[in-house]
C-alpha cells in the first residue's frame, strides 16, 4: 500500500526521503516519487521540483542525482494504485499549479502546492467537478490530486490553515503531507483513517512525517503515533500538533516513544527472497512469542501498549462473555478459522468467524455478551479497524486483538490485546505471522477454557510442555524442504491446483492455496475433502494436481476415501501424511512423511510445507515472489 515520507530539516534531505522510501517497499508499490523545496541560484527564493517513476525506488535514486533534485525540505511517496493505472503522471506527488493553470500548455508556471497521499477520497468526484467549475485543470485521474488544488483554493498565506479547511470537506481514508511554494520550510500533515507518524529528530532540529516507524530506521526512534483527526505542523526546530476538535495537544496526549524499528530486518541474510527467510523464522518467532509463558493466564491477553490495562481485565472479560466473534482478512481470516476448532472444541464457547470486509456491511444480529477478537499482523488493516468499529458501535464491547504491531491502530482501540512477536514481516505473503497468530490463538483458547472451568491443571502444563516443543518439530518440518522442491517442480508447470483438508486442517488447506495463487499466480481452491463430490470433483482429471493435508488423526479414514474418489478419476495427489496413517507413495500418489503427529497443535506444522511450496513453485516460474502482482502488505484502503 502507498507509503509516505517527508521531513523539514536543515540538510540536503532527499537522500533520507528516497531510502525511507525503500524501507516502504514491502508494503507493495507500483510508481513512486519526491518533491522538494529546491533553492534557486543566488540564495534568491525556492520552488518546487519533483520527479516521479514507475520503476523501483533504486532508480529513483539515480534519477534524483541526474536531475539534482536536492532541499531542505521535501515530501517523498510509493504509490499502490486505486484511482488510475500506475503511470508517471498518477504517481505521487501532485502538485496543483493554481486556477486557470494547465500544467501541460503553462509549463512555465511554477507549482505552488505539493502533496503526497495515502487512502481513498470517496468524495473526489464532485469536488474534482467543483474545481473544474473554479478553473482547475487536472493532470492526472487520481483522487488524490482534488486535495491539492483544494489546499490550493483554501490558501490565504497560512498552510496549516488551508490544510485544516480542506481536509474538513473529505470524506473517506487519508494521511497526507503538504507543502506550499511560498513556505519553504513547512511541511503539514493530517491522518484519518490511513497510519501516519511523527519522527522527531535527534538533534530537535529537524522533523518527520512516515507511514510507519520502519521508514525512520537509522533516522531517527523518537516516534509519536498520530491519532486519528490529527493534523501537525512541521516547521525547522519545532513541530506541533492539532487534534480533532482544533485544540493544541502537547507531550502528554501524545507522547513521544522510543521505537526500535531496527533495520536489520530489512536484511536477507542468507535468503534468496524475505518470505524464504520469513518461513525459516517460524521457529525462532514461534519460540519468542511463547517466551516466559509458564502458566496461562488471563494477564497474558491485557496488551503491553494500552494504559490502563490491568491485570484483572482479562480475566473479568472471559468471564463475562458466552460467545467469540473473529473479524480478520486474508490470511489473518484463515487464523481465525483454525481457532474456532480449537475454541469450540476446547474451551467450548460458540465461536463464529467472519471476513471483515463483509461483517462491517451486512445487518447481523449483535450480542453484547460477545467477546470480539479482531487478528491483524499490520494491525492496519482498513476492513478489519472498520469491523471492529462498527461491532463496537452495536454494543459489543469487550474486544481483543491479536496483532504483530504493538503500535497499531488495531492494539490501541481494543479493550485487551496479544501482542505476537513475529518480527517485522516484509514478504507480502504472510507466513510467520500466520503461524505466531496461531500460537496466540491457542493461548488464547486455553486461557478462556480456563475461565470457564474446562482446563484442569494437568492439561493445562501438557499443552504448554506440547507448545515449547513447536519450535523444534518446526525445525524438522522446514527440514523437508528438499522433497517439497521436487513437488514444486511438478507444480510449476500447472495452470490449477486444489487443496483438501478436514477438519481443522480445512482453514490449513485454504491458507495453502492462498499462498500458491497469490506468489505463482495459479488458480488454486481448497476444499473440505468430504465436499469434492458435490462439485469440484468434476475439476478432476490427470492434470489436476491435488494437495491434500493428513494429519493422523478421527477424520483419517474419512479422508482416505476422499483421496480414493480422487485417484479413480485419474487425480494425482500430493499428500502430507503423519506417521502410521499407512498412506503410501504409489502412482499417481506423492507423499512426503510428516516428522511427527502433533494433535491439537498440528496445523501449526502443516502449514509450514504448504508455504514452502507455494515459495519454490513460484521461484521456478519466476515472479517476484516478494511483491507479487496486484497486492501490497499493508491494504490501509477499503
Ligand atoms: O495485516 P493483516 O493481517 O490484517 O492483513 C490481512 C490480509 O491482507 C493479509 O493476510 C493478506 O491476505 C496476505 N497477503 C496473505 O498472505
Amino acid at each position: 500500500m502507498c507509503g509516505i515520507v517527508a521531513a523539514v530539516s536543515h540538510r540536503d534531505i532527499v537522500p533520507v526521503l528516497v531510502q525511507g522510501l525503500q524501507r516502504l517497499e514491502y508494503r507493495g508499490y507500483d510508481s513512486c516519487g519526491v518533491a522538494v523545496q529546491a533553492a534557486h541560484a543566488g540564495g534568491h527564493g525556492f520552488s518546487l521540483q519533483r520527479t516521479r517513476s514507475t520503476a523501483r525506488v533504486a532508480e529513483l535514486m539515480e534519477q534524483v542525482k541526474t536531475e539534482h533534485v536536492d532541499g531542505l525540505t521535501g515530501i517523498a511517496h510509493t504509490r499502490w494504485a486505486t484511482h488510475g493505472e500506475p503511470a508517471v503522471r498518477n504517481a505521487h506527488p501532485h502538485f496543483s499549479h493554481g486556477q486557470g493553470v494547465s500544467p501541460v500548455a503553462d509549463a512555465e508556471v511554477p507549482a505552488r502546492v505539493a502533496l503526497v497521499h495515502n487512502g481513498i477520497i470517496e468524495n473526489y468526484e464532485a469536488l474534482r467537478a467543483e474545481l473544474q467549475a473554479k478553473g482547475y485543470v487536472f493532470a492526472s485521474q487520481t483522487d488524490t490530486e482534488v486535495i491539492a488544488h483544494l489546499v490550493d483554493s483554501l490558501y490565504d498565506g497560512d498552510l496549516f490553515a488551508a490544510v485544516q479547511a480542506a481536509t474538513a470537506r473529505l470524506h473517506g481514508a487519508f494521511a497526507i503531507a503538504v507543502m506550499h511554494k511560498d513556505e519553504p520550510h513547512r511541511v503539514v500533515g493530517a491522518r484519518a483513517g490511513s497510519p501516519l507518524i511523527l519522527g522527531v529528530g535527534q538533534s530537535g532540529s529537524e522533523h518527520f512525517l512516515a507511514s510507519d516507524a520502519m521508514a525512520l530506521a537509522g533516522v531517527t526512534d523518537q516516534i509519536v503515533y498520530l491519532e486519528e483527526g490529527d493534523l501537525v505542523d512541521l516547521q525547522p526546530g519545532r513541530y506541533w500538533i492539532v487534534g480533532k476538535g482544533g485544540a493544541q495537544l502537547g507531550a502528554e496526549q501524545r507522547p513521544v516513544k522510543t521505537v526500535m524499528a531496527h533495520s536489520g530486518a530489512a536484511e536477507l541474510g542468507p535468503y534468496r527472497h524475505y518470505m524464504q527467510k520469513e518461513i525459516f523464522e517460524q521457529p525462532r518467532a514461534i519460540g519468542d512469542t511463547l517466551e516466559g509463558v509458564q502458566s496461562i493466564v488471563p494477564e497474558l491477553f491485557d496488551g503491553v501498549t494500552s494504559e490502563g490495562k490491568t491485570g484483572a481485565a482479562a480475566w473479568r472479560v472471559f468471564k463475562e462473555i458466552d460467545r467469540i466473534l473473529i473479524l480478520a482478512c486474508g490470511t489473518s481470516y484463515y487464523s481465525g478459522c483454525t481457532a474456532k476448532y480449537w475454541i469450540e472444541g476446547l474451551a467450548g464457547i460458540p465461536c463464529s468467524v467472519e471476513v471483515a470486509s463483509e461483517y462491517r456491511y451486512r445487518t447481523s444480529v449483535p450480542d453484547p455478551k460477545t467477546l470480539v477478537v479482531t487478528i491483524s499482523q499490520s494491525g492496519e488493516t482498513a476492513d478489519t479497524l472498520a469491523a471492529l468499529r462498527h461491532a463496537q458501535n452495536l454494543g459489543m464491547k469487550h474486544t481483543l486483538t491479536i496483532c504483530n504491531v504493538a503500535t497499531s491502530a488495531m492494539v490501541r482501540e481494543c479493550e485487551l490485546a496479544y501482542i505476537t512477536r513475529a518480527g517485522v514481516e516484509i514478504g507480502v505473503a504472510s507466513t510467520k505471522a500466520f503461524t505466531t497468530q496461531l500460537a496466540g490463538l491457542f493461548l488464547l483458547t486455553l486461557a478462556l477454557a480456563q475461565s470457564k472451568g474446562r482446563l484442569s491443571e494437568e492439561k493445562e502444563q501438557q499443552y504448554l510442555a506440547a507448545m515449547r516443543h513447536l519450535p523444534v518439530a518446526l525445525q524438522s518440518v522446514l527440514a523437508l524442504e528438499p522433497q517439497i522442491i521436487s513437488w514444486a517442480e511438478d507444480f510449476a508447470k500447472k495452470e490449477n491446483a486444489l487443496f483438501l483438508g478436514r477438519g481443522i486442517h480445512y482453514p490449513i488447506a485454504l491458507e495453502g492455496a492462498l499462498k500458491l495463487k497469490e506468489i505463482s499466480y495459479i488458480h488454486a481452491e481448497a476444499y473440505p475433502a468430504g465436499e469434492l463430490k458435490h462439485g469440484p470433483l468434476a475439476l478432476v482429471d490427470s492434470a489436476m494436481p491435488v494437495v491434500t493435508v493428513a494429519p493422523n488423526d478421527e477424520l483419517l479414514e474419512k479422508l482416505k476415501s476422499n483421496m480414493q474418489e480422487v485417484r479413480a478419476r485419474g487425480g494425482v495427489l500430493y499428500i502430507l501424511a503423519d506417521a502410521n496413517t499407512n498412506i503410501e507413495s504409489s502412482e499417481g500418489m506423492h507423499v512426503i512423511r510428516m516428522p511427527e503427529n502433533y494433535g491439537a497443535l498440528s496445523p501449526i506444522l502443516h502449514v509450514a510445507p504448504l508455504q514452502l511450496l507455494a515459495y519454490h513453485t513460484a521461484v521456478a516460474r519466476g515472479t517476484d515472489v516478494d511483491k507479487p502482482r496486484n497486492l501490497a502488505k499493508s491494504v490501509t484502503v477499503e
